[in-house]
């Protein structure tokens, strides 16, 4: 399973590219709105994709076909590595047909169903994003719509990557690897909970204990 930061913030970005666990961003409207602070959006973008060697979603803000598909190209010139995200409605699938029928990568947002993740692979999309929390917070089980989908791609070989999205806790990420979602995009509070575990440092703090222990004795017997 893919790791993917759901930031616009740099510094976390950074971090986490130095520690080696991701292979991609997601961004949207709002991670922009709270991270950008006094830089321009699109400068913004182009500092992720320089920091990061993978995909790096940005959203466009039209909701007219026309407005989707000329954001989407101007999202996909400011560098290779730049995935254009349409919202999933009709007029976006248009958009992602004819961003991809331009060799344009599409992450296709705001899914929360499998049927959306299945009318978004047919319009040729790269990735799906379903948002598990969001489904949470109202009472639904977010994880049935990664299992539903998994199975659909899989029914019907479709290679369009499954990318869960509003992802709030680990254990969201382990439900979802052991489904087989392709990709989990997590907010940096969750990725450094995922490297952790209590007993992980219970027995590091045994380890160093008894290590000193044993130097101890060594130069006591020097
Ligand atoms: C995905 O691409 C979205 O940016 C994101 O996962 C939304 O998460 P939220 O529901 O925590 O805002």
């Amino acid at each position: 399973m893919k790791f993917f930061l759901d930031t616009a913030d740099l510094a976390e970005i950074r971090w986490a590219v130095q520690a080696g666990l991701i292979d991609g961003v997601t961004t949207n409207p709002s991670l922009l709105s709270k991270d950008a602070g006094d830089l321009e959006w699109g400068d913004v973008l182009k500092e992720i994709c320089s920091l990061v060697d993978g995909p790096v979603s940005a959203e466009v803000v039209a909701v007219d076909e026309a407005g989707m598909y000329d954001e989407g190209r101007k999202l996909a010139r400011i560098d290779d590595n730049i995935v254009v995200k349409i919202p999933m409605l009709e007029e976006g699938m248009v958009a992602t047909r004819r961003l991809r029928s331009e060799g344009i990568k599409v992450n296709v947002t705001l899914c929360f169903s499998s049927v959306q993740c299945l009318i978004a692979a047919k319009a040729g999309a790269t990735f799906v994003s379903p948002f598990l929390g969001r489904l949470d917070d109202i009472g639904h089980d977010g994880m049935d719509v990664i299992r539903e989908t998994r199975q659909i791609f899989d029914n019907y070989g479709i290679e369009t990557e499954l990318l869960a999205a509003s992802i709030r806790h680990p254990r969201h990420v382990v439900e979802a690897a052991l489904i087989g979602a392709d990709i989990a995009t997590v907010p940096t509070s969750t990725l450094k909970r995922l490297l952790l575990h209590p007993l992980t440092d219970r027995g590091l703090d045994q380890f160093l204990n008894d290590w000193s222990k044993l130097t101890a004795r060594t130069k006591a017997n020097a």
